[in-house]
């Protein structure tokens, strides 16, 4: 697939926050040599490294910067997808009584119950009340990022787990059409090894890009209903359908790339771009990454529903919360202001695959995939990602990335089934 080079400035922003040092980052984000005041920094903590999530990043700052030119901006990411690196480090700052200004937290049980009912955030209801925001979140949303009464973060964007990403240039010269359900997933694969192309791609050094391909094979295994009851408790662990699940993921796993474990989320995305594999399972942060990477969706590649999801859609959201003891409250402040802005909201989202959370964004500024996903998110049954911190306390998604790191090594079902049993009646009751 011929996609455009990525630009210079992206390259340089990339590499600035990977590797220069905390007092250059806030004069290139701040676009323009603007360096940080005695009194004024905000530091925003978060993992948006990799092509797509760092220019989306970068365009709020913009935007910070250009109504707060005299407040600097440190851009504390740890590299990691899904915040592998980065959870562990803000968990450690946290308990330390040194949290960043502001920090990405996906909205649901990993804001609340790690970090809310523990007692280390501050309401921001005023914000939401003040603003007007009340109006301009969708209420289903606004449910899961408040506890007792109070609303704990701004929600900058909706992301869609469950999408079938493809080399559309691939599948044209062999005749292929994009799979709808599991079984079509798996003969295609067999197509696409046949003729020597390598069918999925995946890239799970974290192990969470795993479980992330595995909670798309059991919501398109059991349906949204069974998935849902996954974590309310209605849905056995032990029952045929977990068991059918993972029965089909060690079938998949016969046509994922062999690096798979070496390799992270984005250069799985990358192994589709170069025709190296022909599909991947992923987010659509995948969409900012194909796009960062000058390639144009409809053109290089395409998208479905991950096979037999159609109708569901697997919603995870990143947000912002106000720590207590934020060292520069002031600029946090502010900087959620932005985070929940139209214009915050519609500069970051175009460039990161996501959808605004904002009911208002622009949908003109969008382009094909994610109006398809704005669509999606009206009329979808709307499901939540565990992988990303929306179904389940961060607890039962570490245990469940355990037991998944020990079945990718030994795709045993019968023990897999066993360790997630065990997981989940720790958190139901
Ligand atoms: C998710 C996050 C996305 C994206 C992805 C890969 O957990 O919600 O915004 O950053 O990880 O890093």
């Amino acid at each position: 697939m011929a996609c455009k080079g990525v630009s210079m400035l992206t390259r340089l922003r990339i590499l600035c926050s990977l590797v220069l040092s905390a007092a250059c980052v806030p004069a290139l984000f701040a676009g323009g040599g603007h360096e940080p005041s005695a009194g004024h920094n905000l530091e925003i903590f978060s993992w948006w490294t990799a092509g797509g999530e760092a220019e989306g990043l970068a365009a709020m700052f913009d935007i910070y910067h250009g109504k707060y030119p005299w407040i600097g901006i440190f851009n504390a990411t740890v590299a990691g997808g899904a915040g592998s690196n980065a959870k562990s480090v803000l968990a450690t700052r946290m308990r330390g009584g040194n949290p960043p200004d502001s920090f990405q937290v996906h909205a649901g049980h990993e804001l609340i119950d790690s970090w809310v009912v523990a007692g280390k955030m501050e309401p921001i209801t005023f914000l939401f009340r003040d603003n007007g925001w009340l109006n301009a979140f969708p209420a289903g949303l606004v449910k899961i990022i408040s506890y007792n009464g109070e609303i704990y973060s701004v929600p900058v964007n909706i992301h869609r787990s469950n999408i079938l990403w493809y080399n559309k240039k691939i599948f044209a010269e062999h005749n292929l059409k994009p799979p709808e359900s599991l079984d079509d997933l798996l003969s295609l694969s067999d197509a696409l090894a046949r003729a020597g192309i390598t069918p999925l791609a995946l890239g799970d050094n974290g192990i969470w890009a795993a479980v992330h391909l595995l909670e798309s094979v059991l919501l398109g295994t059991m349906g949204p209903t069974k998935y849902q009851g996954l974590w309310s408790g209605a849905t056995d662990w032990s029952g045929p359908e977990v068991r059918a699940s993972l029965t089909r993921f060690v079938s998949l796993m016969r046509y994922v790339n062999t690096d798979h474990a070496a390799m992270s989320w984005d250069a799985a995305v990358q192994y589709v771009i170069d025709g190296e594999c022909g599909m991947t399972i992923m987010g659509d942060w995948a969409e900012g990454y194909f796009k960062a990477k000058g390639c144009t969706p409809d053109k290089e590649f395409g998208w479905v529903p991950s096979p037999g999801t159609r109708g569901s859609f697997l919603m995870l959201s990143d947000s912002f919360g106000l720590p207590k003891g934020a060292p520069d409250r002031d600029a946090a402040v502010k900087w959620l202001t932005v985070a929940a802005s139209r214009e915050g909201q519609d500069a970051f989202n175009p460039k990161k695959g996501s959808i605004p959370s904002r009911t208002d964004g622009d949908r003109t500024l969008y382009d094909v995939y994610q109006k398809s996903a704005m669509d999606s998110f009206r009329s979808d049954t709307i499901v939540p990602s565990v992988t990303h911190g929306a179904a389940a306390a961060e607890s039962w998604v570490n245990d469940i990335q355990d037991a998944i790191a020990l079945f990718m090594c030994d795709l045993n079902v019968d023990r897999t089934i066993a360790a997630l049993e065990r997981a989940a009646r720790k958190y139901v009751k």
